[in-house]
């Protein structure tokens, strides 16, 4: 099928000459294309023509994107949205002085969450899941990741998933399903690391893959949870069968996941708020993509990551919500957007490339997903404004009139005219 994607007044091409990921000042280079619109057969972007030049094209459908921007469709790399039941009374603990680790060692925190997930079934699990994904989407985004990591036993981590993989086809974007079984040590194994490393390792990684719930292996390497010889255990072997990795590393303590992830080329390091300038340097080098999360900071009023830093040193930066129940409960990476203006002071353009392309890279999807060139998927976010800045300063309101995946209208604003 061949449709005409007529009249934007811009399409934010966000092309990056064939690499795939945009790192330091080519962040602020997002390529614009005016007075053009796309073609696209079967999902995929086939050609950019002068809107000159329209009538000669025949096509089944033509969307009038008169008034809008055109950008790719958000990628939102780094979500657990997967979770039942609420914190909002550790939130008013935290307001009266309570930290978020303080919680954590007290058995709430991830564990909280983790006793709500075993508690829930299947259809709970999809029940709540379901209305979180259709809120994404109405924001512009069309892939989304999402992690297990609240289930912490094998019956319930393998359950996450399949709760995660029924949307790859109950929902109309891309979801990317993450095994996080290395979140936190619960309960039954505080005392007995060894134990739960093998059930991970020896259990849980051949059997997801095998039963293909998911590619992607993530681990949280931190004081209160996993330290990086217990991360290197669970890399190698993960590697080994074929997983991609991440790992959220220096949120509150560097405890050498760095190197870790460096050493097994990870996809992207997460969170980084207490990086050094030592590992700063060494990263703002590598291949690796930093996902930074300005919501962790900006929900437990924390220190931002050096988004700055990064850039200005030639670093891949790509951000994310990590919408989950502790640490971020904020479903919304257009607020994510604004907030790393404000209090990261990066450029909207550089914005636009953090959670387009360079998320994209962050999953391993970026040969198809991204940017707006000619082969990738037709999947775009049709912001209704006049220029990319509005996006950052109308905070808190969704300018998103279209969300488009592979080429079909999958939301349209109702309250956008
Ligand atoms: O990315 N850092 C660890 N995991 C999550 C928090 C999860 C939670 O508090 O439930 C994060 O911040
Ligand atoms: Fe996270």
């Amino acid at each position: 099928m061949k449709a005409i994607f007529k009249n934007p007044s811009q399409i934010i091409t966000v092309n990056s000459g064939g690499l795939n990921y945009k790192r330091g000042r080519e962040m602020s280079v997002l390529n614009p294309l005016i007075e053009h619109s796309v073609v696209v057969e079967n999902g995929i972007i086939k050609d950019f023509v002068p809107n000159s030049a329209i009538s000669k094209i025949s096509a089944e459908m033509t969307f009038d994107m008169k008034g809008t921007i055109m950008l790719p469709g958000l990628i939102e790399c780094h979500t657990h949205s997967a979770y039942a039941g609420s914190r909002s009374d550790e939130f008013l603990n935290r307001l009266k002085g309570a930290t978020y680790e303080e919680i954590a060692k007290a058995g709430g925190g991830i564990t909280s969450t983790m006793q709500s997930v075993r508690n829930s079934s299947f259809e709970e699990l999809v029940k709540l899941l379901k209305p979180r994904i259709a809120h994404f989407i109405s924001q512009g985004v069309t892939s989304l990741e999402i992690k297990s990591g609240y289930g912490l036993s094998y019956y319930d981590e393998i359950k996450l998933l399949q709760v995660i993989n029924h949307f790859k086809s109950a929902s109309r974007i891309e979801i990317i399903p993450t095994f996080l079984g290395a979140h936190t040590y619960p309960p039954e194994y505080k005392n007995d690391h060894k134990g739960y490393l093998n059930l991970i390792i020896n259990e849980l990684l051949p059997y997801l893959i095998k039963n293909k719930l998911t590619e992607h292996v993530d681990a949280f390497c931190e004081e209160t949870a996993f330290s990086s010889e217990e991360v290197d255990k669970i890399f190698a072997r993960a590697k080994k069968l074929g997983y991609k990795l991440r790992l959220h590393t220096d949120q509150f303590k560097d405890v050498g996941g760095l190197d870790v992830a460096i050493k097994h080329k990870v996809l992207s390091v997460d969170h980084l708020e207490v990086i050094s300038d030592e590992n700063l340097s060494k990263l703002a080098k590598s291949e690796i993509v930093s996902v930074l999360l300005p919501g962790v900071s900006f929900f437990l009023d924390h220190n931002y990551a050096p988004a700055r830093e990064l850039i200005d040193k030639n670093g891949i930066v790509a951000l994310s919500t990590d919408f989950n129940p502790g640490s971020s409960h904020i479903p919304n990476l257009q607020l994510i957007m604004q907030i790393a203006s404000l209090k990261m002071k990066m450029s909207c353009e550089e914005i636009i490339s953090a959670v387009t392309i360079n998320a994209a890279r962050a999953l391993g999807i970026s040969e198809m997903s991204g940017s707006i060139e000619i082969g990738k998927q037709a999947d775009f976010a049709a912001f209704k404004c006049e220029s990319i800045s509005e996006i950052i300063y109308n905070i808190g309101i969704n300018l998103n009139k279209y969300t488009i995946k592979k080429g079909e209208v999958i939301f349209n604003n109702p309250e956008i005219q």
